[in-house]
């Protein structure tokens, strides 16, 4: 029977570019069977399957196998399938004499979009373009707020698409909602305001960011209805509303409203609003209260996260406390990034690439959905590329030991939430970050995951 990635006992995402050749290919492969990626006696993918998915001649992979295997790296023998040598018979490294612990197989950690949809051809196009038309004052240092062209552009599209009230002297771009975390907190900090409330549960990332910048953190249940609005006492805070992260409810209109009204500074993490799975469209939060809300969007789910980029649209009055604190940073995203990335939405190419990823995410999302037992009950399935699964205490606590068994990254909710002990223990289940051809055995190993913690 021929081999498919899926069917395969490995996941052969390999750090290959492609056009890079044969050696290049080879090199990939020895790396990810050194760090353990490709672990001993594991079947590797048929040559077909993987000349297929990487868009070379099978030809190709056949010798490259065959000099893997002349080298030790792989075991073939007639009629049966190629595999990853036993660690005896490995070739010894002259690498370092660290030991680094092999990556889990399958992925479903939440936060990241499968690295193989990123739009390699559209890119490569706009950044031709680009480089035959910019002007040479591009390779100059830039604007500080970020390329004008991408400015203006971005002011369009989150109009169109996410109901922005957004013009492009309001917009600054960064280096993703990360970075803009840093720069927000110094200027809230330079305005005199010292304290900052998050949604509890909430990325424990992004608090540490802004904690880092001289912010004391608070915390603001959510339930059903998202952000317990009532409950916020601080100057300012940092909400999902679309889709909380990481429950994965839609704040309610009457909750919406009651925030935009509350007083304070709102910073909107738009980070998965282009995903969107039913007709219910919830737009941005910002357009009820543009004086009061900083909308933050990020190309880092619908493109890549290693572009580094997102954008802030701001309140006229925190323009200038924004830029004087992205500044102190040091950091801009690239200039010529950000002008790809402008022509490639003025092309329409990334409408098609949301597109396109919105689809996959979705037939994700209803197999994720159709395989789990039913006695566990998704929430947050309307939207986003991740799930939130209640379990209890004890199930959840079980979850870190199970998962290093089924070689499955993923996460629990209880490094999240704020106080300590979750209010609602269970898994936030991420079905955009693996390849397309290992989402069968991610989903496989969840299901062995769950058994064992009794789901
Ligand atoms: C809640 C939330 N906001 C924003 C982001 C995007 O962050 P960045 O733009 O720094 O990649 C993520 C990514 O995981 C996220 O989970």
């Amino acid at each position: 029977m021929a081999e498919t990635w899926s069917s395969s006992s490995v996941d052969a995402h390999l750090d290959w570019v492609p056009g890079s050749g044969r050696q290049a290919l080879a090199d990939a492969i020895r790396a990810a069977i050194r760090d353990g990626r490709w672990q001993p006696d594991a079947v590797v993918p048929s040559t077909r399957a993987l000349a297929a998915d990487l868009g070379v001649a099978r030809g190709t992979v056949t010798r490259v196998y065959a000099d893997l295997a002349a080298e030790g790296y792989l075991r073939t023998s007639q009629g049966a399938p190629t595999r990853v040598a036993t660690a005896g018979a490995a070739p010894q490294s002259a690498g370092p004499a660290y030991v680094r612990r092999p990556a889990a197989r399958w992925t479903l950690m939440p936060g990241m979009p499968d690295p193989s949809l990123f739009p390699r051809e559209q890119w490569l196009a706009s950044t031709r373009r680009v480089l035959a038309h910019t002007p040479n004052d591009t390779f100059g240092y830039g604007e500080a707020r970020g390329s004008v062209v991408l400015r203006t552009t971005l002011a369009a599209y989150l109009g169109r698409s996410r109901g922005v009230l957004a013009d492009p002297a309001r917009i600054v771009i960064v280096a993703g909602f990360s970075h803009a975390m840093v720069v927000l907190a110094q200027a809230f900090a330079d305005l005199g305001m010292h304290e900052l409330a998050f949604e509890d549960p909430s990325i424990d990332r992004f608090r540490g960011f802004a904690q880092a910048a001289g912010q004391r953190i608070t915390g603001v249940p959510v339930d059903g209805d998202g952000l317990d609005v009532s409950a916020l006492t601080s100057p300012a805070v940092v909400v999902t509303p679309a889709h909380q992260s990481p429950l994965g409810v839609t704040m309610a209109p009457a909750r919406r409203t009651a925030l935009a009204r509350h007083g304070a500074l709102v910073v909107e993490d738009d980070y998965d609003g282009e995903f969107r799975y039913d007709r219910h469209q919830v737009g941005a939060l910002q357009a009820l209260a543009p004086e009061r809300v900083v909308y933050a969007g990020t190309a880092s789910k619908s493109l890549s996260p290693s572009l580094r980029l997102g954008w802030l649209v701001l309140p006229r009055f925190l323009v200038d406390p924004v830029i004087a604190a992205l500044e102190r940073t040091g950091r801009h995203p690239a200039a010529l990034d950000q002008l790809v990335l402008a022509d490639l939405i003025s092309s329409g190419a990334y409408d098609r690439q949301v597109r396109r990823c919105r689809l996959e995410y979705r037939a994700r999302r209803d197999r994720l959905v159709a395989a789990l037992p039913k006695r566990l009950v998704p929430q947050g399935i309307s939207a986003g590329l991740q799930l939130f699964v209640p379990l209890s205490a004890d199930e959840e606590a079980a979850v870190p030991a199970a998962a290093a068994r089924h070689s499955l990254a993923i996460e629990t909710l209880s490094p999240h939430a704020m106080s300590g002990a979750a209010p609602l223990p269970g898994l936030i289940i991420g079905y955009g970050a693996a390849s397309k051809p290992s989402f069968g055995g991610a989903l496989t190993a969840l299901l062995g995951v769950l058994n064992d913690i009794g789901g």
